[in-house]
């Protein structure tokens, strides 16, 4: 039998996309709140014996969470025989460390509700800077996949002459590959952050990358601050106005409006979060790379 595949609102664009590619049957739910801002889940298709996969980013994790219980609670309920989630982002990666006394090492524990309710985890670029695998925090089989192949080949096809700038020292190892694949230069930077919204960016000597196109390429951009900064600093040195790519458009607040006008010439990010600026496409690494 088919799998069939399930997304939370908001997810239905690469829902739909990964069914036509796995040539999988898209599910039907009614997904919903209450007047009282309770969540309302209810499964339409058939579900018993089959393999379900449920698509959700899980940006903005905390309002996303219940309503992704109950579904796969449901579905389980009805039969389904495992149920694979898809979250091209996962929320909770960067708390991966008591930063300051009295705090919780919440991506373990987030690590732990998600593993508790779905059987397979399958997602793209999830920040494992302080850890260096999913199984250190989940329970569950994961799958990491990539967004540099679709990156690079992004790069290649639209920018002429790019050097790729990567945030921070722990960005090298993947901006690298971006570039090594781009067959572009790249430089990485030194990056502090004072505060949630207060980054400090230290950008070398660009003389010689006078006639480059700056690409920034990080995975997450969620304030916006990195690249902001970086951007002014670009500017100060001559530089041309940069491409921003992001890997996640997770932009906190109004930080999309603040980067657009921070003197940049494009942003793109890839489809893992629903965003105007999604112009590279994840769905064939999903559903060519995994083994849903
Ligand atoms: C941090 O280590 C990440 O790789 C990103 O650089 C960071 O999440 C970007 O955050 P923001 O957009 O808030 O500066």
């Amino acid at each position: 039998m088919k799998p069939i595949v399930f997304s939370l609102p908001g997810n239905e664009d690469l829902a739909h996309r990964i069914a036509k590619s796995i040539q999988a049957e898209l599910g039907e739910t009614i997904i919903r709140r209450f007047p009282d801002g309770e969540s309302y889940v209810r499964v339409i298709s058939k579900v018993k014996n089959r393999k379900v996969i449920i698509v959700c980013a899980l940006n903005n994790p905390d309002e996303k969470l219940l309503p992704l219980y109950f579904l796969s609670k449901t579905l389980k309920s009805s039969g389904a025989e495992c149920i694979c989630l898809v979250a091209p982002y996962l929320a909770y990666m960067r708390q991966d460390k008591v930063f300051n006394e009295g705090e919780g090492v919440t991506s373990g524990y987030f690590a732990s509700l998600l593993s508790g309710f779905v059987d397979s985890l399958i997602t793209i670029d999830p920040h494992l800077h302080r850890r260096h695998s999913m199984s250190e925090i989940y329970s569950i089989p994961c799958q990491v996949i990539h967004a540099s192949p679709v990156i690079s080949a992004y790069i290649s096809e639209h920018v002429i002459n790019p050097l790729l700038i990567g945030p921070d020292s722990e960005s090298e190892q993947w901006v690298s590959e971006v570039a090594r694949n781009a067959s572009a230069p790249f430089i990485v930077l030194e990056k502090t952050r004072l505060g949630d919204k207060d980054v400090n960016v230290t950008v070398p000597n660009l003389e010689k990358f006078r006639d480059h196109t700056p690409v920034l390429v990080d995975d997450i951009i969620s304030t916006a601050q990195t690249m902001i900064e970086t951007v002014k600093h670009l500017k100060n040195a001559g530089m041309k106005a940069p491409v921003c790519v992001g890997v996640h458009a997770v932009f906190a607040g109004n930080a999309y409006e603040e980067l657009k006008k921070s003197g940049i010439n494009k942003i793109v990010t890839c489809n893992t979060i629903p965003h105007l600026t999604n112009g590279i496409d994840v769905t064939e690494l999903i559903s060519k790379n995994s083994k849903i």
